[in-house]
């Protein structure tokens, strides 16, 4: 089975307050480190960055493209990258560091056992409700909610139709799902957070320190 990952490393960091896969994480890059667990567990890996940056500046990746205005968008540019020999496509938030390469392998091995595709995820422990306008509508049965990382595995033909319609969702298993396709959920890392704010950073570091 030939594996592909593709890293999205285009976003803008608006709730960081800058383009937070940049920033220095235990002496590296935040997306170095997931570049690196993405090539221990695939083929090639394509790295999707801001239009503005080069594209030189990256030796790990195998090829590097810039990503577009949506992270879908971005999901896309870097698809098109990916060889068309690829049987199995990784999508992974570089804002995700922490990501183990175990966790690939999980996600790439539901595929290869015949998903259309396979995410991680953590049962939520917080109680989820449906709230307008500050009013609370509806508490949903946590029982049947997980929270959903990346990287998320998809077989690449699946995937390819799924961004065909080039509509957005916050992850890629929402566009293969609102196709059909069935996806598979393997446990998650609760290490595994998405670096979203400033404060965090120093709490991902602290983990990062200890790898
Ligand atoms: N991303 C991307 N292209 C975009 C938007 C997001 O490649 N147009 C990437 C980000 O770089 C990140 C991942 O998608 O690795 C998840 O997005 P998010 O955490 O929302 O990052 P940002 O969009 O950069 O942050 P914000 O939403 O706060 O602006
Ligand atoms: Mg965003």
């Amino acid at each position: 089975v030939e594996v592909w990952a593709v890293v999205v490393a285009a976003g803008s960091g608006s709730r960081f307050g800058g383009p937070k896969q940049y920033e220095d994480l235990a002496g590296r890059r935040v997306l170095d480190w997931s570049v690196e667990a993405a090539r221990g567990a695939t083929d090639g890996v394509v790295l999707v960055v801001p239009a503005n940056r080069s594209a030189d500046a990256e030796p790990a990746a195998d090829a590097v493209v810039s990503g577009g205005d949506s992270r879908s968008a971005s999901v896309r540019a870097g698809l098109a990258r990916v060889p068309s020999s690829a049987d199995v496509v990784v999508v992974h938030d570089a804002a995700r560091p922490l990501a183990s390469p175990e966790l690939f392998r999980a996600v790439i091995d539901a595929v290869a056992h015949g998903a259309d595709g396979a995410v991680p995820g953590i049962a939520v422990t917080d109680t989820v409700k449906r709230v307008r306008d500050g009013v609370v509508e509806e508490t949903l049965d946590r029982a049947s909610l997980v929270a959903v990382q990346t990287p998320q595995a998809f077989a690449a033909s699946v995937l390819r139709r799924a961004h065909a319609a080039r509509s957005d969702a916050s992850d890629d298993a929402a566009l293969v799902e609102a196709i059909g396709g069935r996806v598979v959920v393997v446990p998650g890392e609760v290490a595994n957070v998405k670096l979203t704010t400033a404060d965090e950073l120093a709490l991902v570091a602290s983990q990062a320190a200890r790898r």
